[in-house]
């Protein structure tokens, strides 16, 4: 029998291509979004098929999806620091109750159930690259605590329902990751750089530049989370592309990439923002046979072109109005 997703966050980036990725693969997928971070257009073209459903839902609140299901995603929260700074108490509620409300409808269910985590986790990490054995450096109180307290809630209540309920897990701890519909006015990095530079304005660069990340393509983000379902193992699995650039390097490609000849300019640092990220991939390579294949420069291009057909009204309602 054709089996049965539910992917909440559907209408956000990630949760729209995870949804993209289930139909092409032949499943039946219940998109479920309360649309506060999210947008329909990512999912307009999957409207029309049969095998597709949507529910408009705070997942914060009770969950409920009629028959069966074999599978639940859960994507909903918040994910870019302007965001969950915006609604730091929808962030905490979306990885506590909702991850808890989740948890109970795949017990039901009979569903296996896996998490969106995240290399957040790990906090402004002390060790690199990040190995999943690593415990992490967060602030329980900073700015970003939200988020990532939120985060390492979500996975400690998820392996208590995996020991004390027998429910089968499955944790990925998400980095970096970038591709079409994403929004230009996220304030991610990349994102920011591309907007910029359609726009013609000036590269903004928050403290020297040093800071490093590592930033993974959506399909084979994808393909790893869909690989991590199948497989049998549930503690958490880094997914994420270790190929890591400075943020004055990343400045650089962006502006060969577009040709744009805009000044780079320099900010202060937000509080707790991590000096470096890099994933150690080792486990998904071994348990998963595993590893990104898109390289930097083609995931970009393809990004590029996606937001060059951007409308100037399109990019001038997706510009950062407040400097983060
Ligand atoms: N994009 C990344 O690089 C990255 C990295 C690490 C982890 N993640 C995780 O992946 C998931 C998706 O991230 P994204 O980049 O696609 O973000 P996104 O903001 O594009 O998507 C999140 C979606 O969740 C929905 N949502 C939020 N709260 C909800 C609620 N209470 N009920 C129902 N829907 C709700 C939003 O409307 C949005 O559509 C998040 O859990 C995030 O923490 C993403």
């Amino acid at each position: 029998m054709t089996k049965r997703v539910l992917i909440t966050g559907a209408a956000g980036f990630l949760g729209s291509h995870l949804c993209d990725y289930f139909i092409a693969k032949g499943y039946r997928v219940v998109g479920m979004d309360n649309l506060i971070t999210g947008d329909l257009k990512n999912l307009e073209h999957l409207f029309p098929l049969e095998n597709f459903e949507f529910y408009n839902h705070d997942v914060s609140n009770y969950v409920h999806v009629a028959g069966s299901l074999d599978y639940i995603l859960h994507f909903a929260s918040p994910a870019s620091p302007i965001d969950y700074l915006k609604i730091p108490i929808q962030t905490l509620k979306v990885g506590s109750l909702g991850t808890h409300n989740l948890l109970g409808l795949a017990k039901e269910k009979k569903a296996r159930f896996l998490i969106a985590s995240t290399s957040e986790v790990y906090g402004d990490p002390t060790v690199h690259p990040q190995t999943e054995d690593y415990w992490g450096n967060v602030n329980p109180v900073g700015p970003r605590s939200v988020y990532d307290e939120a985060k390492r809630f979500q996975e400690a209540i998820t392996m208590a329902y995996h020991t004390f309920h027998g429910l089968e897990t499955r944790i990925v701890r998400i980095f970096n990751t970038y591709g079409p519909r994403m929004r230009l006015n996220d304030g991610r990095v990349l994102p920011a750089f591309i907007g910029q530079a359609l726009r013609g304005d000036d590269l903004t660069i928050f403290g020297d530049g040093s800071q490093t990340r590592s930033f993974c393509y959506v399909s084979d983000l994808v393909e790893g989370i869909y690989r991590l379902l199948l497989s049998d193992y549930v503690e958490p699995v880094n997914i994420g592309n270790p190929d890591e650039i400075t943020i004055s390097d990343f400045a650089d490609e962006i502006v060969k990439l577009t040709g744009s000849s805009q000044k780079v300019i320099y900010h202060p640092l937000p509080q707790d923002d991590p000096k470096q990220r890099q994933p150690d991939i080792s486990k998904a390579r071994q348990l998963l046979n595993w590893e990104p294949r898109i390289s930097r420069k083609e995931g970009l291009k393809i990004t590029y072109e996606y937001f060059k057909k951007f409308t100037a009204k399109q990019l001038e309602e997706t510009k950062l109005n407040k400097e983060f």
